[in-house]
């Protein structure tokens, strides 16, 4: 073609947690039966939605007005509701036209990262989720600036780390965090936010804070929302359904917007993203008709309180099967559905390997296992001998080697079936060479 048509930033464009499937379909054809632990869809893992909930969804789908075009920005009362439950918390104050609708984060992030000026950068955590270290490495052109969590203090952000990367690099223009965190299972302190709201002021940059997994804290953890502790600093918190409800193929996700009035470019850059999404003639009706009346009931609260129970046992029986296995390094979650086991430095090589007893699948994983970081290795040849599908950490924007688990199975066999066997395949892997 006479032009260059592929973006700069193309390249940057990649979801492991995705990627992974392709192998294990791969490995399906040839005939492994494939445990699915790579994504975080509690319906795919068979969490069934509380009667109530359904009956709601069914008197919308009734009624006729669920089936015109809403608002672009998002159904006026729907956005009321939210803005309330904000101001409610007793923090930083919003109004309605502080809430802009997306489709689901998936899109926010992509709006959100695709009219930011293209030399105003973002740093993020890492491990990172790779739809906002993806969309922040496209949007720039570079890769995805990080700043470390560290799994020796359960995964809380290193401040020191994030204060001098923002200090010497002016570039950066805002900072994100991921509270409840994936893939760690972190849950930030109040003092950790208030200190890292102080870094953001200090530097002058605005903080994203992806807030989908809020109300899926546990074991003990105390935390506060972002518009709790931002004071008078630009902010976004990013919400969703997709999790807590859960119904992630609603594909309906919202941001608040904290301190606009403030600073003029900072309004200007939300108002490029409403325009962004005006565009597009309408957002998703179906769940914004549903968020006031589901989470307005009462029984809202209990649905949160049982799925935080059974997260936390989950969490916990996770815990006590891999953390005590040689050479990982595994901090108990606190929140969110995912745990992350880390190798211990210098226990992986790139010779170790799982016994594989069919012969066009154990060709397949040497075959894929070339070139590969030495963590995707162990999850390949997991994946290859027991059908386990999990995602290597080196797919999360990071350095240290390991991968992560979801809490999501509901059939409590199959579960137990599948730590205990991750547990005792790392074992073998470790001893193979
Ligand atoms: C931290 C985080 N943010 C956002 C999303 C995606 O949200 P949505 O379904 O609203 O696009 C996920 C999905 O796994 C996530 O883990």
């Amino acid at each position: 073609m006479r032009r260059d048509i592929v973006h700069e930033g193309a390249r940057q464009l990649t979801y492991e947690i995705r990627e992974i499937v392709a192998v294990a379909h791969r490995l399906q054809a040839l005939g492994v039966e494939i445990t699915w632990e790579n994504i975080g869809d509690p319906v795919q893992k068979g969490e069934r939605i509380p009667q109530w909930i359904k009956d709601i969804m069914v008197k919308l789908v009734s009624e006729d007005t669920t089936y015109g075009y809403v608002a672009t920005q998002g159904i006026p009362d729907t956005r009321r509701f939210l803005a309330e439950e904000v101001n409610k918390r007793g923090g930083c104050r919003v109004t309605m036209d502080d809430i802009v609708f997306f489709n689901g984060l998936g899109d926010a992030v992509a709006k959100i990262f695709g009219f930011l000026r293209r030399e105003a950068r973002v740093i993020g955590p890492s491990p990172a989720y790779s739809t906002h270290s993806s969309a922040e490495a496209a949007h720039s052109g570079y890769e995805h600036l990080t700043y470390e969590l560290n799994p020796a203090k359960n995964w809380m952000p290193d401040l020191d780390d994030l204060d001098n990367k923002i200090k010497y690099n002016d570039s950066i223009a805002g900072m994100l965090l991921i509270n409840p965190d994936n893939p760690t299972g972190a849950v930030y302190p109040r003092r950790l936010l208030e200190q890292i709201v102080d870094i953001a002021k200090r530097h002058k940059v605005f903080i994203m804070c992806d807030e989908i997994y809020t109300h899926i804290v546990y074991n003990g953890a105390e935390t506060a929302h972002l518009s709790e502790v931002i004071g008078d600093v630009p902010g976004i918190a990013l919400r969703g359904i997709s999790k807590e409800l859960p119904w992630p193929g609603a594909r309906c996700g919202w941001l608040e917007v904290f301190n606009q009035d403030k600073y003029p470019a900072f309004r200007q850059y939300i108002q490029s993203l409403i325009n962004a999404k005006m565009l597009e003639v309408c957002s998703t009706s179906l769940p914004q008709f549903a968020i006031p009346l589901i989470i307005g009931d009462v029984r809202y609260l209990e649905h949160l309180t049982a799925r935080r129970d059974m997260f936390e046992a989950r969490a916990n029986e996770a815990w006590e099967i891999l953390s005590k296995v040689e050479g990982t390094i595994v901090v108990k979650p606190q929140g969110a559905f995912y745990m992350t086991v880390l190798f211990a430095d210098g226990v992986l090589n790139n010779r170790q390997h799982l016994p594989i007893a069919d012969s066009k699948v154990a060709r397949f994983i040497t075959d894929s296992v070339r070139d590969v970081p030495i963590d995707k290795r162990f999850v390949y040849y997991l994946l290859g001998a027991t059908g386990v599908c999990v995602v290597p950490l080196t797919g999360f924007c990071c350095d240290k080697k390991g991968f992560r688990v979801t809490l999501l199975e509901t059939d409590d066999e199959k579960r137990r079936w599948t730590w205990h066997t991750i547990a005792e395949n790392i074992q073998k892997y470790l001893a193979s060479a």
